[in-house]
């Protein structure tokens, strides 16, 4: 049989397979699937996600933080959760304070033994599973920044939490610079998040007009500082987005996010696949 006889007996075999082939690659096709953890002031939430699509692969199963908030105990309220979907695998969990490699580093409104304790190396103790700890609002803002109001913004994009305090993440062309705790700012001798978080417009009863008052002087000072493209609001707030957001004059784009709850989650988990590659 000449070569070109053969090449050609070779190419026909090949394309017949091709359909072959490709259904074997699509059955095969593993669904990278990670479980999300979103620690908050109130309560602990979970559920498995598909990080590909950034969807609840389950309903979420959420227990109360416990009060003190001491590592050991949120510990072991993490790992009821992991627990509660019989998980094995790797795990994202977010903290409300600056993480450095799963250490915690801060404790603004969590219990002050946080501070210097090894999270990471807790939560797989309890756990028994791979885990990484991130930062809530960075956590919120990976998810945004893939499935949510960032999806295909380049230039500087800020995301903010507004919840018991502010949290804060930045993302410079779709890359985030992790722990940027800007809700510290000093606003008028006081914390910014003393002043403009939610928990404050609820405790001080600020009306919608009042509390946007303090929110837009706040985002005035990020302008002047980063001068970004677009700031994401999230937390709670911003499923209310049309009281307040009508009342911000900023020369950037302002837009509420789209994830509400689950930003977290799904951050988080996004972090823990992230770690597994
Ligand atoms: C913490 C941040 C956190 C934010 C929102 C702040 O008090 O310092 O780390 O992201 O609250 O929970």
């Amino acid at each position: 049989m000449s070569s070109g006889c053969l090449k050609q007996i070779v190419a026909v075999v090949t394309i017949r397979r091709l359909p072959v082939i490709w259904k074997v690659f699509q059955e095969e096709k593993i669904t990278m699937q990670t479980l999300g953890i979103d620690i908050g002031g109130s309560g602990i939430k979970g559920a498995p996600v598909d990080i590909e699509t950034g969807n609840l692969l389950a309903e979420r199963f959420r227990l109360p933080t416990p009060q003190p908030s001491i590592p050991e105990d949120v510990a072991e309220t993490v790992a009821e959760i992991t627990r509660h979907f019989d998980w094995k695998a790797p795990v994202g969990i977010t903290f409300p304070a600056v993480v450095k490699d799963g250490v915690v580093e801060t404790a603004a409104n969590v219990d002050q033994a946080w501070v210097g304790t090894d999270a990471r190396a807790l939560f797989e103790q309890k756990t028994g599973c791979p885990v990484t700890v991130i930062n809530d609002a960075d956590a919120a803002g990976i998810a945004e920044m893939t499935f949510g109001a960032g999806r295909g913004h380049n230039g500087l994009v800020m995301m903010l939490t507004f919840g018991t305090g502010i949290g804060t993440s930045l993302f410079i062309n779709g890359h985030l610079i992790p722990n940027t705790e800007l809700g510290h700012l000093e606003m008028r001798g006081k914390d910014a998040e003393k002043r403009a978080s939610d928990k404050t417009r609820q405790d001080k009863d600020l009306t919608w007009e009042k509390w946007a008052e303090r929110v837009d002087e706040y985002l005035a000072y990020l302008e002047f500082l980063f001068s970004p493209d677009l700031f994401i609001i999230g937390g709670g707030v911003s499923k209310k987005a049309e009281r307040f957001l009508p009342l911000l004059n900023r020369r950037a784009q302002i837009v509420p996010a789209a994830l509400l709850n689950d930003a977290g989650i799904v951050g988080a988990a996004m972090a823990a696949a992230h770690a597994a590659n």
